[in-house]
C-alpha cells in the first residue's frame, strides 16, 4: 500500500525549504485548479518565502499561465470591529498574505472580513465561499501550524467537534496570551477577542496536508496532537483521522519528543513522485 503519511525532521530553514518543495511539487504534478489553503502565524513566513522564490525560479521560462489555476484560501481571521476594507489593523491576516505568498501570480485570494458587523452571517457566506472554491478546485492544499499549548489549528479551540464547519470563536486565554506575546508586545487587551475560523471537517477535506511546527514551544502539544489518544481537546489530534496525504514538517527542537522511529528521512521522500502518485 502506498505510504501517505510522512514525518520529517531537519533545520528551521530545511523544514521550510521541505513545505515549500511539497506546495511546489503538488502544484506542477497536479492537472486542473489548484487550491492553496493558507494559515497565517510566525511558522510558515520562512515557508511562503521558499515558496514564492522555487516557484518563480520554476516557471521562468513556462509557457503556462499558471495564476490562472491557483487560487488562495486563508483558514481563519480575526473580528476586527471598528475596521473597514480601506482600513485594516496593522495586525490584520489579510495585510500579512498581500505582502507574502499572495504576491505569488494567483486568479484568487480569500478570507473572511473582519471588518464585518455581523460575523455569524460573514461565517456563514465564508463557509459557502469555501464550498464554491472546493467546487473549483481540482486539488485542495492546505498547510496549518497548531497552538503552541492547546493544540489549536487554525482557530478551532479546544473542545470543537472534529466534523466543525466555518463558525465565528471566542478566543481562549492561551491563544490571547500566546498571540500577545508573538505580536503585540504583551499586550492582551489588544488582542482580538472573537475569530471566524474554518472548521476541522472542512481542513479535512484537503487533499493534502502540510502541517509544519518549529520551536521547542511546539514540542510537547506536537507529540500530543500525533502519539497520543485523539481528543477534542487537542484540536490537532484529528489529524490521525485524516485520510489524505500528510506531511509533517518539524524543526528539530519541535521534534524532540517525538520518536525517532517515526522520520523518514527528507532526502528519502522523491517528493513530485509521491505526490503525482497519490493525486493520479
Ligand atoms: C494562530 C493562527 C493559527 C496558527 C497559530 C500558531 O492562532 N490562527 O493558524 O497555527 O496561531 O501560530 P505560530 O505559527 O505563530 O506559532
Amino acid at each position: 500500500m502506498q505510504q501517505n503519511r510522512f514525518f520529517v525532521r531537519g533545520s528551521k530553514q530545511a523544514a521550510s525549504e521541505f513545505a515549500a518543495k511539497v506546495f511546489l511539487e503538488a502544484f506542477w504534478n497536479s492537472t486542473g485548479n489548484f487550491l492553496f489553503g493558507t494559515a497565517t502565524g510566525q511558522t510558515p513566513v520562512l515557508t511562503y518565502q521558499n515558496f514564492a522564490k522555487i516557484h518563480r525560479d520554476k516557471a521562468e521560462g513556462e509557457p503556462e499561465d499558471f495564476a490562472d489555476f491557483l487560487r488562495f484560501i486563508q483558514l481563519d481571521n480575526y473580528v476586527s470591529p471598528g475596521s473597514s476594507a480601506d482600513n485594516l489593523p496593522w495586525y490584520s491576516y489579510e495585510r500579512e498574505l498581500s505582502e507574502s505568498i499572495w504576491r505569488v501570480p494567483n486568479s484568487g485570494m480569500y478570507i473572511p472580513r473582519e471588518y464585518t458587523g455581523n460575523p455569524e452571517k460573514e461565517a456563514e457566506e465564508y463557509r459557502k465561499l469555501r464550498q464554491a472554491q472546493l467546487n473549483w478546485a481540482n486539488t485542495y492544499m492546505q498547510i496549518l501550524g497548531i497552538g503552541d499549548e492547546d493544540g489549536h489549528i487554525a482557530f478551532n479551540m479546544p473542545g470543537t467537534p472534529f466534523d466543525s464547519t466555518v463558525h465565528v470563536v471566542d478566543l481562549n486565554q492561551e491563544t490571547i496570551t500566546a498571540n500577545a506575546n508573538k505580536f503585540f508586545g504583551g499586550d492582551k487587551s489588544l488582542v482580538p477577542k472573537r475569530a471566524i475560523t474554518t472548521g476541522i471537517g472542512d481542513i479535512l477535506k484537503a487533499n493534502i496536508i502540510v502541517f509544519e511546527a518549529l520551536g521547542s514551544k511546539k514540542a510537547s502539544i506536537v507529540k500530543k496532537a500525533f502519539f497520543e489518544e485523539p481528543t477534542e481537546q487537542v484540536p490537532a489530534s484529528a489529524l490521525q483521522y485524516y485520510g489524505g496525504l500528510l506531511f509533517v514538517v518539524l524543526d528539530d527542537e519541535a521534534a524532540a519528543e517525538i520518536p525517532k522511529e517515526a522520520f523518514t528521512p527528507m532526502e528519502e521522500i522523491d517528493i513530485a513522485k509521491t505526490v503525482s502518485d497519490f493525486l493520479n
